[in-house]
């Protein structure tokens, strides 16, 4: 209930707007802000780097040095369990033992010796092995995603390539029936809500009955790898083993989720930030064209420059100091990756698109012992699709910017970006010179 009022307040933009005294220079529940959040995490960036919000009782940290600190600092956690406002959500998610093993024994909010352990189980099945044999699977599935686009008279980027294509490739990755893709579409959507809960709709109760759901279709498939195993990531996960310790069910489950969580509007955003990075640098677009070798360095300067991951968090463990400020034991502090990889500290020209740029330690895919598990995915993702779309329809067009932003304060990517790709296509008629 507490949820449902939180989520409606949020949702009001007159009230937030109104309510900006509040917030200070971090408001992120603003259409302002969703269209440029970069302006305002220069702003902050050079004039309060370490920002103390009141509203979300944390600081904001956006200078590089700031953000790799924390992201690698021992004096730091991800197990926010103990945190004041989990511990409230805490005293709800206990009364559902499947929705609360599924936040618990989470890869994100676990630390120490058991996110080691769990990651080193995880680690033995999602190897680059097996990552690098989906590319035949990716390319496949984004070519006839392509082909459909074609003979389409309205061409949507998210609708028709950027959404489904992620969670096609995480059903194949793991091996479950790819008749279900659109169960599995509609219970990752609820899923993805856990990344910010307060800008979802519906209070949680969409997202318990996902994971009831899926956890329920999920058993039978793991029993039936469990006797029968085959070439996928169910059957690797199951038996992964190390001191002879193995995964269990509720955290198999509990994986399962997170990679939908983690694995999908992640990588759609990417993708729908990337194109229209294209659209409105029509000379690195070119540079793409003319030298497609560049398709590796490109996908990181997308990552740096229009990552979809806006910020995580962690919270001190201990009394420590960030960038000479005293942070108390317990407290939170958010990390803005985005504005540390626009950070003129770290990076030459930072508010350049340089799809050429070979020096870029970015913070896009995280830091330290929580760096992205499906950081090879994700980036083999993106790679086909903008090498693909660029190939097969060098002269596509569209907006150089979306009607609106996704409501998120942690994931950006345009809510939809309509495309043109059947003018002067190879496949429909003359290119343009
Ligand atoms: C463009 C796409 C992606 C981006 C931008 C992204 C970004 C990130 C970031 C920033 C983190 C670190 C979070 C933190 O430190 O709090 C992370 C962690 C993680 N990502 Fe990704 N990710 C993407 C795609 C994927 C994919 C495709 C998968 C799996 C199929 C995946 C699985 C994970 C997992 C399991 C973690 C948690 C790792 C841990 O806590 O040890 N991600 N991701």
């Amino acid at each position: 209930m507490i949820l449902r009022i939180l989520q409606w307040i949020v949702a009001q933009e007159w009230l937030m707007g109104m309510l900006g005294f509040l917030f200070g220079p971090f408001n992120p529940f603003t259409s302002k802000f969703r269209r440029d959040p970069y302006t305002v995490y220069r702003k902050m960036r050079e004039e309060q780097p370490l920002y103390k919000s009141r509203v979300f009782m944390a600081h904001i940290a956006t200078t590089y040095e700031d953000v790799q600190f924390v992201l690698r600092s021992k004096s730091f956690t991800t197990d926010r369990m103990n945190t004041d406002i989990m511990q409230a959500i805490n005293k709800s998610i206990q009364k559902d033992p499947e929705f609360s093993a599924m936040v618990e024994r989470n890869l994100l909010m676990l630390d120490g010796a058991e996110h080691r352990k769990l990651r080193g189980l995880v680690g033995k099945a999602f190897t680059p092995r097996r990552i690098e044999a989906l590319r035949e699977h990716i390319q496949a599935r984004v070519d006839s995603l392509l082909d459909d686009m074609s003979v389409s008279e309205d061409v949507a980027l998210i609708r028709d390539l950027a959404h489904p294509l992620p969670i096609s490739v995480i059903v194949e990755l793991l091996g479950l029936p790819h008749q279900d893709i659109p169960k599995f579409a509609a219970w990752s959507k609820y899923l993805a809500q856990l990344l910010d809960p307060l800008q979802a709709t519906g209070g949680d109760a969409g997202i318990r009955k996902a994971v009831k759901e899926l956890n329920a279709h999920l058993r039978p498939i793991l029993e039936d790898r469990r006797k029968s195993p085959k070439d996928d990531l169910l059957s690797a996960m199951l038996a992964a083993e190390e001191n002879g310790v193995k995964l269990d069910e509720r955290d198999l489950l509990a994986l399962v989720s997170l990679i939908m969580v983690a694995g999908h509007e992640t990588t759609t955003n990417l993708i729908g930030n990337s194109v229209i990075e294209l659209l409105r640098n029509p000379g690195e677009r070119k540079r793409l064209q003319d030298d497609p070798s560049l398709i590796e360095t490109a996908v990181d300067e997308f990552l740096r420059y229009c990552g979809s991951v806006m910020l995580t968090d962690r919270a001190a463990i201990e009394d420590c100091e960030v960038g000479g400020k005293k942070i108390r034991k317990g407290q939170m502090v958010v990390c803005v990756v985005a504005a540390a990889n626009r950070d003129p500290a770290q990076f030459k020209n930072p508010e350049q698109l340089d799809l050429g740029r070979t020096e870029n330690p970015h913070l896009g895919l995280g830091l330290g012992n929580h760096f992205c598990l499906g950081s090879q995915l994700a980036k083999l993702e993106t790679e086909i699709v903008i090498s693909t779309l660029l190939r097969r329809f060098p002269n596509f067009t569209g907006p150089t910017e979306p009607k609106d932003y996704v409501r998120s304060m942690i994931l950006r990517g345009p809510q939809e970006l309509p495309l043109d790709l059947a003018t002067h296509s190879p496949e429909r008629g003359p290119q343009l010179g």
